[in-house]
Protein backbone atom coordinates (compact mmCIF):
# COMPACT_ATOMS: atom_id res chain seq x y z
CA UNK A 1 0.00 0.00 0.00
CA UNK A 2 2.55 2.60 0.81
CA UNK A 3 4.49 1.46 -1.87
CA UNK A 4 1.39 2.13 -4.28
CA UNK A 5 1.37 5.76 -2.58
CA UNK A 6 4.84 6.41 -3.18
CA UNK A 7 4.85 5.54 -7.12
CA UNK A 8 1.31 7.45 -7.59
CA UNK A 9 3.65 10.34 -6.05
CA UNK A 10 6.48 9.83 -7.97
CA UNK A 11 4.25 9.60 -10.95
CA UNK A 12 3.02 12.98 -10.33
CA UNK A 13 5.39 15.05 -9.51
CA UNK A 14 7.44 13.72 -12.65
CA UNK A 15 4.07 14.79 -14.29
CA UNK A 16 4.18 17.37 -13.09
CA UNK A 17 8.16 18.80 -13.88
CA UNK A 18 7.68 17.28 -17.42
CA UNK A 19 4.42 19.64 -18.25
CA UNK A 20 5.80 22.50 -16.60
CA UNK A 21 9.25 22.14 -18.71
CA UNK A 22 7.61 21.81 -21.97
CA UNK A 23 6.43 24.66 -23.76
CA UNK A 24 3.46 24.44 -26.18
CA UNK A 25 3.37 23.93 -29.82
CA UNK A 26 4.35 27.02 -31.99
CA UNK A 27 5.77 28.71 -29.07
CA UNK A 28 8.01 31.59 -29.64
CA UNK A 29 12.11 30.53 -29.49
CA UNK A 30 13.59 31.14 -26.00
CA UNK A 31 15.80 29.95 -23.51
CA UNK A 32 15.02 26.31 -21.99
CA UNK A 33 12.30 26.48 -19.19
CA UNK A 34 13.54 24.32 -15.79
CA UNK A 35 11.12 23.14 -13.46
CA UNK A 36 9.54 25.35 -11.20
CA UNK A 37 11.16 28.59 -12.19
CA UNK A 38 10.92 28.41 -16.15
CA UNK A 39 13.10 30.53 -17.85
CA UNK A 40 13.67 32.87 -14.94
CA UNK A 41 17.06 32.40 -14.05
CA UNK A 42 17.99 33.44 -17.54
CA UNK A 43 16.54 36.53 -17.31
CA UNK A 44 17.74 37.71 -13.84
CA UNK A 45 21.16 36.65 -15.24
CA UNK A 46 20.47 38.35 -18.92
CA UNK A 47 19.43 41.33 -16.95
CA UNK A 48 22.15 41.71 -14.65
CA UNK A 49 24.50 41.38 -17.14
CA UNK A 50 23.29 43.47 -19.34
CA UNK A 51 22.36 46.62 -16.88
CA UNK A 52 18.54 46.79 -17.29
CA UNK A 53 16.03 44.10 -18.16
CA UNK A 54 14.75 45.35 -21.47
CA UNK A 55 18.70 45.34 -22.56
CA UNK A 56 19.09 41.63 -21.29
CA UNK A 57 15.42 40.86 -22.75
CA UNK A 58 16.89 42.52 -26.49
CA UNK A 59 20.24 40.23 -26.10
CA UNK A 60 18.21 37.04 -25.97
CA UNK A 61 16.12 37.68 -28.36
CA UNK A 62 19.18 38.45 -31.01
CA UNK A 63 20.48 35.19 -29.54
CA UNK A 64 17.68 33.20 -30.33
CA UNK A 65 17.69 35.34 -33.95
CA UNK A 66 13.54 36.06 -32.99
CA UNK A 67 11.42 39.29 -32.69
CA UNK A 68 9.40 37.56 -30.62
CA UNK A 69 10.84 35.85 -27.44
CA UNK A 70 9.17 33.00 -25.65
CA UNK A 71 9.57 32.45 -21.53
CA UNK A 72 8.32 31.49 -19.06
CA UNK A 73 8.81 33.04 -15.56
CA UNK A 74 7.73 30.61 -12.55
CA UNK A 75 4.21 29.44 -13.62
CA UNK A 76 3.94 32.68 -16.16
CA UNK A 77 3.97 32.22 -19.83
CA UNK A 78 5.96 35.69 -20.90
CA UNK A 79 6.12 36.87 -24.37
CA UNK A 80 8.20 39.89 -25.50
CA UNK A 81 7.68 41.26 -28.76
CA UNK A 82 10.76 43.57 -30.39
CA UNK A 83 10.27 45.25 -34.26
CA UNK A 84 7.62 48.23 -35.30
CA UNK A 85 5.37 45.93 -36.89
CA UNK A 86 4.90 42.93 -33.78
CA UNK A 87 4.67 46.39 -31.31
CA UNK A 88 1.92 47.73 -33.81
CA UNK A 89 0.18 44.43 -33.49
CA UNK A 90 0.21 44.13 -29.48
CA UNK A 91 -0.62 47.82 -28.74
CA UNK A 92 -3.58 48.13 -31.31
CA UNK A 93 -5.37 44.56 -31.57
CA UNK A 94 -8.40 43.83 -28.76
CA UNK A 95 -6.89 40.40 -28.46
CA UNK A 96 -4.24 41.97 -26.27
CA UNK A 97 -6.19 44.75 -24.27
CA UNK A 98 -6.22 42.84 -21.18
CA UNK A 99 -4.19 43.26 -18.06
CA UNK A 100 -2.20 40.27 -16.25
CA UNK A 101 -3.93 39.14 -12.88
CA UNK A 102 -1.60 38.78 -11.25
CA UNK A 103 0.01 38.87 -6.97
CA UNK A 104 2.13 41.46 -7.86
CA UNK A 105 -0.25 43.47 -9.56
CA UNK A 106 -2.92 42.81 -7.33
CA UNK A 107 -0.79 43.70 -4.49
CA UNK A 108 0.18 47.18 -6.47
CA UNK A 109 -3.88 47.85 -6.66
CA UNK A 110 -4.26 47.62 -2.88
CA UNK A 111 -5.68 44.25 -3.14
CA UNK A 112 -8.46 43.83 -5.71
CA UNK A 113 -8.20 43.98 -9.29
CA UNK A 114 -9.74 48.01 -9.63
CA UNK A 115 -8.81 50.93 -11.21
CA UNK A 116 -7.58 51.52 -14.53
CA UNK A 117 -4.51 50.57 -15.19
CA UNK A 118 -4.87 46.93 -14.16
CA UNK A 119 -8.18 46.05 -15.10
CA UNK A 120 -9.66 44.96 -18.69
CA UNK A 121 -12.97 44.02 -19.92
CA UNK A 122 -16.08 46.36 -19.37
CA UNK A 123 -14.81 47.69 -16.05
CA UNK A 124 -11.87 49.17 -17.66
CA UNK A 125 -14.07 50.77 -20.45
CA UNK A 126 -16.23 52.06 -18.46
CA UNK A 127 -14.01 53.57 -16.03
CA UNK A 128 -11.44 54.82 -18.57
CA UNK A 129 -14.04 56.37 -20.46
CA UNK A 130 -15.25 58.31 -17.05
CA UNK A 131 -12.04 59.12 -15.54
CA UNK A 132 -11.12 60.62 -19.17
CA UNK A 133 -14.53 62.77 -19.88
CA UNK A 134 -14.55 63.92 -16.15
CA UNK A 135 -10.83 65.21 -15.71
CA UNK A 136 -11.06 66.59 -19.21
CA UNK A 137 -14.64 68.35 -17.58
CA UNK A 138 -12.99 70.15 -14.33
CA UNK A 139 -10.62 71.77 -17.32
CA UNK A 140 -7.74 68.96 -17.66
CA UNK A 141 -6.27 68.85 -20.88
CA UNK A 142 -7.31 72.11 -21.54
CA UNK A 143 -5.83 75.68 -21.38
CA UNK A 144 -7.04 76.34 -18.00
CA UNK A 145 -4.14 73.14 -17.52
CA UNK A 146 -1.46 75.68 -18.97
CA UNK A 147 -2.45 78.18 -16.38
CA UNK A 148 -1.50 75.45 -13.83
CA UNK A 149 1.54 74.29 -15.33
CA UNK A 150 2.78 77.80 -15.87
CA UNK A 151 2.17 78.47 -12.01
CA UNK A 152 4.18 75.13 -10.73
CA UNK A 153 6.90 76.06 -13.45
CA UNK A 154 7.47 79.42 -11.62
CA UNK A 155 7.67 77.77 -8.60
CA UNK A 156 10.37 75.89 -9.68
CA UNK A 157 12.50 78.86 -10.66
CA UNK A 158 11.41 80.31 -7.08
CA UNK A 159 13.04 77.16 -5.83
CA UNK A 160 16.04 77.40 -7.87
CA UNK A 161 16.99 80.71 -7.51
CA UNK A 162 16.42 80.16 -3.69
CA UNK A 163 19.46 78.07 -3.88
CA UNK A 164 21.26 80.96 -4.87
CA UNK A 165 23.46 79.26 -7.48
CA UNK A 166 24.49 75.82 -5.30
CA UNK A 167 24.37 72.63 -6.75
CA UNK A 168 20.66 71.81 -7.03
CA UNK A 169 19.57 68.17 -7.40
CA UNK A 170 16.28 68.80 -9.51
CA UNK A 171 14.72 65.40 -8.22
CA UNK A 172 13.78 67.75 -5.19
CA UNK A 173 11.39 70.12 -6.81
CA UNK A 174 9.89 68.54 -10.31
CA UNK A 175 8.07 65.60 -9.15
CA UNK A 176 6.41 67.54 -6.80
CA UNK A 177 5.31 70.19 -9.44
CA UNK A 178 3.39 67.08 -11.60
CA UNK A 179 1.98 66.11 -8.81
CA UNK A 180 0.59 69.29 -7.46
CA UNK A 181 -0.83 70.27 -11.29
CA UNK A 182 -2.56 66.56 -11.19
CA UNK A 183 -3.68 66.38 -7.80
CA UNK A 184 -5.22 70.00 -8.64
CA UNK A 185 -7.80 67.83 -11.49
CA UNK A 186 -8.33 64.93 -9.35
CA UNK A 187 -8.62 65.98 -5.77
CA UNK A 188 -9.13 70.25 -6.45
CA UNK A 189 -5.88 71.07 -4.08
CA UNK A 190 -2.20 70.55 -3.02
CA UNK A 191 -1.31 67.32 -1.06
CA UNK A 192 0.91 68.34 1.69
CA UNK A 193 4.70 68.75 0.78
CA UNK A 194 6.69 66.59 3.38
CA UNK A 195 3.74 64.07 2.90
CA UNK A 196 4.39 64.23 -0.77
CA UNK A 197 8.25 64.02 -0.61
CA UNK A 198 7.82 60.62 1.41
CA UNK A 199 5.40 59.34 -1.03
CA UNK A 200 7.82 60.48 -4.00
CA UNK A 201 10.95 58.76 -2.09
CA UNK A 202 8.86 55.53 -1.63
CA UNK A 203 7.58 55.40 -5.24
CA UNK A 204 11.06 56.08 -6.45
CA UNK A 205 12.86 52.92 -4.08
CA UNK A 206 9.39 51.02 -5.48
CA UNK A 207 10.26 51.95 -9.10
CA UNK A 208 14.38 50.67 -8.96
CA UNK A 209 12.98 47.59 -6.53
CA UNK A 210 10.92 46.39 -9.54
CA UNK A 211 10.97 45.43 -13.03
CA UNK A 212 7.88 45.06 -15.43
CA UNK A 213 7.86 41.48 -14.98
CA UNK A 214 6.99 42.16 -11.33
CA UNK A 215 9.87 39.71 -10.36
CA UNK A 216 10.20 37.31 -7.25
CA UNK A 217 7.45 38.34 -5.34
CA UNK A 218 4.96 37.67 -8.51
CA UNK A 219 6.44 34.08 -9.22
CA UNK A 220 6.66 33.24 -5.88
CA UNK A 221 4.29 35.18 -3.73
CA UNK A 222 4.98 33.14 -0.60
CA UNK A 223 8.39 34.65 -0.16
CA UNK A 224 6.87 37.60 1.43
CA UNK A 225 6.42 35.29 4.89
CA UNK A 226 10.18 34.70 4.96
CA UNK A 227 12.38 38.16 3.29
CA UNK A 228 9.38 40.57 3.16
CA UNK A 229 11.96 43.61 3.09
CA UNK A 230 14.15 41.70 0.55
CA UNK A 231 11.41 40.49 -1.44
CA UNK A 232 10.14 44.00 -1.71
CA UNK A 233 6.99 43.11 0.05
CA UNK A 234 7.51 45.71 2.87
CA UNK A 235 8.04 48.47 0.84
CA UNK A 236 4.86 47.75 -1.42
CA UNK A 237 2.24 47.89 1.92
CA UNK A 238 4.46 50.96 3.03
CA UNK A 239 3.69 52.46 -0.31
CA UNK A 240 -0.35 51.54 0.04
CA UNK A 241 -0.32 52.78 3.64
CA UNK A 242 1.11 55.91 2.34
CA UNK A 243 -1.08 56.87 -0.71
CA UNK A 244 -4.56 55.22 1.04
CA UNK A 245 -4.23 57.89 3.60
CA UNK A 246 -3.55 60.58 1.01
CA UNK A 247 -6.76 59.48 -0.95
CA UNK A 248 -8.54 58.75 1.90
CA UNK A 249 -8.35 62.07 3.59
CA UNK A 250 -9.18 63.67 0.08
CA UNK A 251 -11.95 61.64 0.07
CA UNK A 252 -13.10 62.64 3.60
CA UNK A 253 -12.77 66.01 2.74
CA UNK A 254 -15.05 66.11 -0.25
CA UNK A 255 -17.53 63.91 1.53
CA UNK A 256 -18.51 67.01 3.98
CA UNK A 257 -17.86 69.50 0.87
CA UNK A 258 -15.06 70.89 2.56
CA UNK A 259 -12.99 71.49 -1.20
CA UNK A 260 -13.80 74.59 -3.24
CA UNK A 261 -14.58 74.34 -6.30
CA UNK A 262 -15.10 71.02 -8.91
CA UNK A 263 -12.94 68.16 -9.19
CA UNK A 264 -12.83 64.55 -10.32
CA UNK A 265 -13.37 63.03 -7.05
CA UNK A 266 -16.64 65.31 -6.65
CA UNK A 267 -17.72 63.81 -10.27
CA UNK A 268 -17.36 60.59 -9.24
CA UNK A 269 -18.73 60.61 -5.23
CA UNK A 270 -21.58 61.75 -7.71
CA UNK A 271 -22.16 58.33 -9.59
CA UNK A 272 -21.32 56.34 -6.13
CA UNK A 273 -24.57 58.71 -4.55
CA UNK A 274 -26.73 57.13 -7.73
CA UNK A 275 -26.07 53.50 -6.96
CA UNK A 276 -24.27 52.76 -9.98
CA UNK A 277 -23.05 49.37 -9.64
CA UNK A 278 -18.99 49.79 -9.76
CA UNK A 279 -18.71 53.24 -8.83
CA UNK A 280 -17.10 52.32 -5.31
CA UNK A 281 -15.24 54.23 -2.94
CA UNK A 282 -12.86 51.37 -3.32
CA UNK A 283 -12.75 51.95 -7.40
CA UNK A 284 -12.70 55.42 -6.81
CA UNK A 285 -9.56 55.20 -4.23
CA UNK A 286 -7.81 52.78 -7.16
CA UNK A 287 -8.08 55.29 -9.78
CA UNK A 288 -7.04 58.09 -7.93
CA UNK A 289 -3.64 55.55 -6.96
CA UNK A 290 -3.08 54.76 -10.70
CA UNK A 291 -3.18 58.27 -11.62
CA UNK A 292 -0.91 58.97 -8.76
CA UNK A 293 1.26 56.26 -9.78
CA UNK A 294 1.44 56.81 -13.45
CA UNK A 295 1.61 60.51 -13.71
CA UNK A 296 4.14 61.69 -11.68
CA UNK A 297 7.23 60.37 -12.01
CA UNK A 298 7.07 59.38 -16.09
CA UNK A 299 6.87 63.00 -16.72
CA UNK A 300 9.50 64.78 -13.68
CA UNK A 301 12.07 61.96 -14.99
CA UNK A 302 12.08 63.44 -18.64
CA UNK A 303 12.54 66.81 -17.85
CA UNK A 304 15.36 65.58 -15.43
CA UNK A 305 17.01 63.75 -18.04
CA UNK A 306 16.39 67.38 -20.54
CA UNK A 307 18.54 68.84 -17.95
CA UNK A 308 21.16 66.21 -17.91
CA UNK A 309 21.00 66.27 -21.53
CA UNK A 310 21.43 69.91 -21.69
CA UNK A 311 24.43 69.93 -19.32
CA UNK A 312 26.26 67.19 -21.30
CA UNK A 313 25.73 68.94 -24.61
CA UNK A 314 26.62 72.77 -23.89
CA UNK A 315 26.17 73.52 -27.68
CA UNK A 316 23.10 71.99 -28.00
CA UNK A 317 22.28 74.13 -25.05
CA UNK A 318 23.57 77.21 -26.34
CA UNK A 319 21.54 76.81 -29.40
CA UNK A 320 17.80 76.08 -27.71
CA UNK A 321 18.67 79.17 -25.44
CA UNK A 322 19.06 81.27 -28.25
CA UNK A 323 16.00 79.88 -30.14
CA UNK A 324 13.88 80.35 -26.96
CA UNK A 325 15.29 84.04 -26.44
CA UNK A 326 14.44 85.16 -30.48
CA UNK A 327 10.98 83.48 -30.40
CA UNK A 328 9.95 84.03 -27.09
CA UNK A 329 11.44 86.87 -25.15
CA UNK A 330 10.54 87.20 -21.56
CA UNK A 331 7.28 85.72 -22.60
CA UNK A 332 6.41 82.93 -20.39
CA UNK A 333 6.35 79.50 -22.67
CA UNK A 334 3.18 77.86 -23.45
CA UNK A 335 2.39 74.38 -24.88
CA UNK A 336 0.83 76.33 -28.08
CA UNK A 337 5.16 77.51 -28.72
CA UNK A 338 6.20 74.11 -29.25
CA UNK A 339 6.02 74.48 -33.39
CA UNK A 340 7.68 77.53 -33.00
CA UNK A 341 10.69 75.84 -31.25
CA UNK A 342 11.08 73.99 -34.00
CA UNK A 343 14.74 72.80 -32.32
CA UNK A 344 14.12 72.43 -28.81
CA UNK A 345 10.64 70.69 -29.76
CA UNK A 346 13.34 68.30 -31.37
CA UNK A 347 15.76 68.24 -28.70
CA UNK A 348 12.42 67.32 -26.32
CA UNK A 349 11.69 64.35 -28.88
CA UNK A 350 15.03 63.39 -28.61
CA UNK A 351 15.83 62.88 -25.28
CA UNK A 352 12.14 61.27 -24.90
CA UNK A 353 13.53 58.18 -27.36
CA UNK A 354 17.16 58.31 -26.31
CA UNK A 355 15.71 58.14 -22.73
CA UNK A 356 12.98 56.13 -22.85
CA UNK A 357 10.98 56.25 -19.62
CA UNK A 358 8.65 53.31 -20.29
CA UNK A 359 11.34 50.69 -21.90
CA UNK A 360 8.90 47.81 -21.59
CA UNK A 361 5.63 48.90 -22.19
CA UNK A 362 2.91 46.63 -20.82
CA UNK A 363 2.07 44.13 -19.25
CA UNK A 364 -0.70 43.02 -21.53
CA UNK A 365 -2.68 39.38 -21.61
CA UNK A 366 -3.81 38.02 -24.08
CA UNK A 367 -7.66 37.53 -24.14
CA UNK A 368 -7.71 33.85 -26.19
CA UNK A 369 -5.28 31.95 -28.17
CA UNK A 370 -3.43 34.10 -30.84
CA UNK A 371 -0.49 34.36 -33.10
CA UNK A 372 2.39 37.05 -33.38
CA UNK A 373 4.44 36.65 -36.50
CA UNK A 374 3.46 33.20 -36.95
CA UNK A 375 3.87 32.08 -33.59
CA UNK A 376 1.46 30.65 -31.35
CA UNK A 377 0.63 32.96 -28.23
CA UNK A 378 -1.74 31.05 -25.93
CA UNK A 379 -4.92 33.02 -24.30
CA UNK A 380 -3.34 34.51 -20.20
CA UNK A 381 0.37 34.78 -21.76
CA UNK A 382 1.39 37.74 -20.44
CA UNK A 383 3.26 40.07 -22.96
CA UNK A 384 5.56 42.89 -22.67
CA UNK A 385 6.57 45.17 -25.59
CA UNK A 386 9.87 46.50 -25.94
CA UNK A 387 9.57 50.06 -26.92
CA UNK A 388 12.99 51.15 -25.97
CA UNK A 389 14.55 48.63 -28.61
CA UNK A 390 12.69 49.77 -31.44
CA UNK A 391 13.89 53.48 -30.01
CA UNK A 392 17.05 52.19 -31.21
CA UNK A 393 16.76 50.22 -33.98
CA UNK A 394 19.46 51.16 -36.42
CA UNK A 395 17.08 49.94 -39.12
CA UNK A 396 15.05 53.58 -38.14
CA UNK A 397 17.15 55.58 -36.69
CA UNK A 398 20.82 56.81 -38.30
CA UNK A 399 23.39 56.11 -35.42
CA UNK A 400 20.51 55.22 -32.60
CA UNK A 401 23.66 56.10 -30.01
CA UNK A 402 24.21 59.26 -30.91
CA UNK A 403 21.82 62.22 -28.82
CA UNK A 404 20.93 63.91 -32.58
CA UNK A 405 18.29 66.48 -32.01
CA UNK A 406 18.35 67.11 -36.06
CA UNK A 407 16.99 63.55 -36.72
CA UNK A 408 13.71 65.10 -35.77
CA UNK A 409 13.93 67.98 -38.23
CA UNK A 410 13.24 67.89 -41.63
CA UNK A 411 15.01 69.49 -44.94
CA UNK A 412 13.09 72.52 -44.83
CA UNK A 413 14.00 72.98 -41.11
CA UNK A 414 10.40 71.55 -40.05
CA UNK A 415 9.65 69.45 -37.46
CA UNK A 416 9.50 66.01 -38.35
CA UNK A 417 6.42 63.68 -37.61
CA UNK A 418 7.40 61.53 -34.82
CA UNK A 419 5.57 58.19 -36.40
CA UNK A 420 8.50 55.63 -34.80
CA UNK A 421 8.20 57.10 -31.76
CA UNK A 422 5.98 54.63 -29.07
CA UNK A 423 6.99 56.58 -25.76
CA UNK A 424 3.20 56.91 -25.00
CA UNK A 425 2.15 53.67 -26.53
CA UNK A 426 -0.55 53.34 -29.01
CA UNK A 427 -4.18 52.33 -29.21
CA UNK A 428 -7.15 52.27 -26.71
CA UNK A 429 -4.62 51.73 -23.65
CA UNK A 430 -2.39 54.22 -25.02
CA UNK A 431 -1.16 57.00 -22.31
CA UNK A 432 -4.36 59.21 -21.22
CA UNK A 433 -1.92 61.44 -19.31
CA UNK A 434 -0.01 62.40 -22.73
CA UNK A 435 -1.81 66.48 -22.40
CA UNK A 436 -0.37 66.78 -19.31
CA UNK A 437 3.02 65.17 -19.46
CA UNK A 438 4.18 66.79 -23.12
CA UNK A 439 2.78 70.40 -21.67
CA UNK A 440 4.59 70.38 -18.30
CA UNK A 441 7.91 68.86 -19.76
CA UNK A 442 7.56 71.42 -22.49
CA UNK A 443 6.73 74.77 -20.61
CA UNK A 444 9.11 73.62 -17.38
CA UNK A 445 12.23 72.88 -19.67
CA UNK A 446 11.46 75.74 -21.89
CA UNK A 447 11.05 78.25 -18.27
CA UNK A 448 14.06 76.83 -17.10
CA UNK A 449 16.44 77.30 -20.03
CA UNK A 450 15.02 81.26 -20.72
CA UNK A 451 16.62 82.26 -17.18
CA UNK A 452 19.56 79.61 -16.73
CA UNK A 453 22.37 78.08 -18.04
CA UNK A 454 22.48 74.69 -16.89
CA UNK A 455 26.46 73.91 -15.77
CA UNK A 456 28.38 71.93 -13.28
CA UNK A 457 30.77 74.05 -11.39
CA UNK A 458 33.16 71.12 -10.68
CA UNK A 459 33.22 70.02 -14.56
CA UNK A 460 32.98 66.22 -14.07
CA UNK A 461 29.88 65.29 -16.11
CA UNK A 462 26.99 62.94 -14.82
CA UNK A 463 26.71 59.64 -16.27
CA UNK A 464 23.86 59.40 -18.67
CA UNK A 465 23.44 55.53 -18.34
CA UNK A 466 20.10 55.69 -16.65
CA UNK A 467 19.14 53.41 -13.79
CA UNK A 468 16.09 51.56 -15.12
CA UNK A 469 13.43 49.14 -13.20
CA UNK A 470 9.92 49.98 -13.80
CA UNK A 471 10.55 53.11 -15.34
CA UNK A 472 14.08 54.94 -16.49
CA UNK A 473 15.18 57.61 -14.43
CA UNK A 474 18.76 59.59 -14.42
CA UNK A 475 21.33 58.50 -11.47
CA UNK A 476 21.46 61.17 -9.24
CA UNK A 477 23.10 64.57 -10.26
CA UNK A 478 23.84 67.78 -8.82
CA UNK A 479 23.68 70.71 -11.38
CA UNK A 480 24.61 74.74 -11.19
CA UNK A 481 21.54 77.08 -12.63
CA UNK A 482 23.50 79.83 -13.73
CA UNK A 483 21.22 83.19 -14.44
CA UNK A 484 21.14 84.01 -17.94
CA UNK A 485 22.41 88.06 -18.30
CA UNK A 486 21.56 90.16 -21.81
CA UNK A 487 25.07 89.25 -22.66
CA UNK A 488 24.11 85.61 -23.12
CA UNK A 489 22.90 85.38 -26.22
CA UNK A 490 24.76 85.76 -29.48
CA UNK A 491 21.98 87.66 -31.46
C1 LIG B 1 6.30 61.30 -19.94
C2 LIG B 1 5.30 60.86 -19.22
C3 LIG B 1 4.54 59.58 -19.47
C4 LIG B 1 4.91 58.48 -20.19
C5 LIG B 1 6.22 58.22 -20.93
C6 LIG B 1 3.80 57.54 -20.12
C7 LIG B 1 3.78 56.32 -20.78
C8 LIG B 1 2.69 55.46 -20.79
C9 LIG B 1 2.57 54.29 -21.61
C10 LIG B 1 3.62 53.79 -22.61
C11 LIG B 1 1.36 53.73 -21.34
C12 LIG B 1 0.73 52.54 -22.08
C13 LIG B 1 0.91 51.19 -21.41
C14 LIG B 1 0.32 50.09 -22.30
O1 LIG B 1 0.20 50.25 -23.51
O2 LIG B 1 -0.01 49.05 -21.76
C15 LIG B 1 0.71 54.53 -20.32
C16 LIG B 1 -0.51 54.25 -19.74
C17 LIG B 1 -1.08 55.02 -18.75
N1 LIG B 1 -0.68 56.28 -18.34
FE1 LIG B 1 0.98 57.23 -18.91
N2 LIG B 1 2.81 58.08 -19.34
C18 LIG B 1 3.20 59.34 -18.94
C19 LIG B 1 2.48 60.25 -18.18
C20 LIG B 1 1.23 60.01 -17.63
C21 LIG B 1 0.46 60.96 -16.85
C22 LIG B 1 0.85 62.41 -16.58
C23 LIG B 1 -0.66 60.30 -16.41
C24 LIG B 1 -1.75 60.85 -15.53
C25 LIG B 1 -2.77 61.45 -15.89
C26 LIG B 1 -0.61 58.94 -16.96
C27 LIG B 1 -1.57 57.97 -16.75
C28 LIG B 1 -1.57 56.73 -17.38
C29 LIG B 1 -2.59 55.71 -17.15
C30 LIG B 1 -3.77 55.81 -16.16
C31 LIG B 1 -2.29 54.64 -18.01
C32 LIG B 1 -3.05 53.31 -18.15
C33 LIG B 1 -4.02 53.39 -19.30
C34 LIG B 1 -4.81 52.12 -19.52
O3 LIG B 1 -4.37 51.05 -19.10
O4 LIG B 1 -5.88 52.21 -20.14
N3 LIG B 1 0.56 58.80 -17.69
N4 LIG B 1 1.54 55.61 -20.02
Amino acid sequence: MFTSIIIVLVLLVTGYVLRSIIKPKNYPPGPRWYPFFGSSYVVQQMSRKYGTQWKGLSKLARDYSTQVLGLKLGRELLVVVFGEKNLHQVFTQKEFEGRPDSFFLRLRCLGKRLGITFTDGPLWKEHRQFTLKHLKNVGFGRTLMEKEIQKEMLTVLEYIDRKKRKSVNVKEVLPLAVMNVLWRYVAGEKIKEDRLKSLLEILNMRSRAFSMAGGWLNQMPWCRYFMPRMSGYALIAKMNKEISDIIEEAIKKHKCNAVEGTDFIYSFLREIDENKETYTEEQLKTICLDLLIAGSQTTSNVVEFAILAALRNQGVQQKMYEEIKNTLGDDVPSWGDSYRLTYTSAFLLEVQRFFTIVPLAGPRRVLEDTQIDGYLIPKNTTVLISVADLHFDAGIWDKPHEFKPERFIDETGALKNSEHMYHFGLGRRRCPGDSLAKSFIFITFVGILQKYRIDCSNGILPSDEPNVGLIAAAKPFTVDFVPRTSCDSSN
